[in-house]
């Protein structure tokens, strides 16, 4: 069992985007070791099959297992709703798994019963309908508004966003029908917290935007502190690794995690 306080935190995505996810538990956790990896050999999860994502999950894990990891975050919503409860039974108790959707869910419980919630992501993450089986099974009095928006995460991975097109695309997504009258809008997908901004613009304050990276890494705090798994260790280092290395995802990292990033090349599809 890694529950060692000094021990990192794993942290998984489908490629770069995640590092929003990693760079919102830097803000909160600064003392922590993390340790990042990036699939980009199978980049995008969220046009793959649910038994694919489930394969490449199980095979990350590993790597992370093996790196002492305490806890591992699934930082992609594709992953969190194809292989969570598949990767907490494989691990067991080797380590804590947490997910992108859970702490969500916990929000919605505490502030938004009995509102119209809008969720984007990717086809995978709204063909799972994850959320509308966790709010049943939560018993919780929500209407869910599922809509799948692709094409934001390849526009945002071109640094496609704060821009005349961007706001077109994100316009004609969020006055889909399907999104009417949202009281809050839940961002589903790693890549999002970088239109948050133009997301709020569109609705003029109207609706509650839902950031999920803040809410998993609120969430992971709050678990390391309860078990007494904070690390003291005042130097944290941080290694991030991706399974096909190329200058431009080396490039892109600043943008989703503020400063650039060293990725390392950890190719495991052999
Ligand atoms: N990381 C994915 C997610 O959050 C978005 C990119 C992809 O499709 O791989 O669902």
């Amino acid at each position: 069992m890694n529950n060692h306080s000094e021990n990192p935190i794993g942290i998984f995505d489908s490629g770069i985007g995640g590092l929003t996810v990693a760079h919102a538990i830097k803000d909160i956790l600064p003392h922590e070791h993390l340790i990042y990896f990036g699939d980009t050999a199978h980049l995008p999860y969220g046009d793959k099959s649910e038994a694919a994502i489930q394969a490449y999950s199980v095979k990350i894990t590993n790597v992370l297992l093996q790196k002492k990891c305490k806890v591992i975050v699934i930082a992609c919503h594709s992953a969190s709703s194809a292989s969570y409860e598949l990767l907490k039974e494989y691990v067991g108790k080797e380590a804590h798994v947490i997910n992108v959707i859970d702490p969500m869910m916990e929000i919605l419980a505490r502030n938004f019963q009995q509102t119209t919630v809008g969720i984007i992501g990717t086809k995978r993450t709204v063909q799972s309908n994850i959320y509308a089986k966790k709010l049943s099974a939560k018993n919780l009095d929500i209407d869910l508004r599922m809509l799948a928006t692709p094409l934001l995460a390849p526009m945002i991975e071109e640094g496609f966003f704060n821009n005349q097109i961007s706001r077109e695309i994100i316009t004609q997504y969020l006055s889909d029908p399907q999104l009417g009258n949202v009281d809050a809008l839940i961002l589903a997908c790693t890549h999002y917290p970088l239109i948050k901004k133009e997301i709020e613009e569109y609705y003029g304050g109207k609706t509650k935007i839902l950031d999920s990276s803040l809410a998993a890494a609120q969430s992971l705090y709050d678990y390391l502190s309860s078990q007494n798994l904070l690390n003291v260790h005042p130097h944290p280092s941080h290694q991030f690794f991706v399974s096909d290395y190329t200058e431009s995802f080396e490039a892109a990292t600043r943008m989703f995690f503020d400063e650039a990033v060293h990725l390392e090349s950890y190719p495991i599809w052999n």
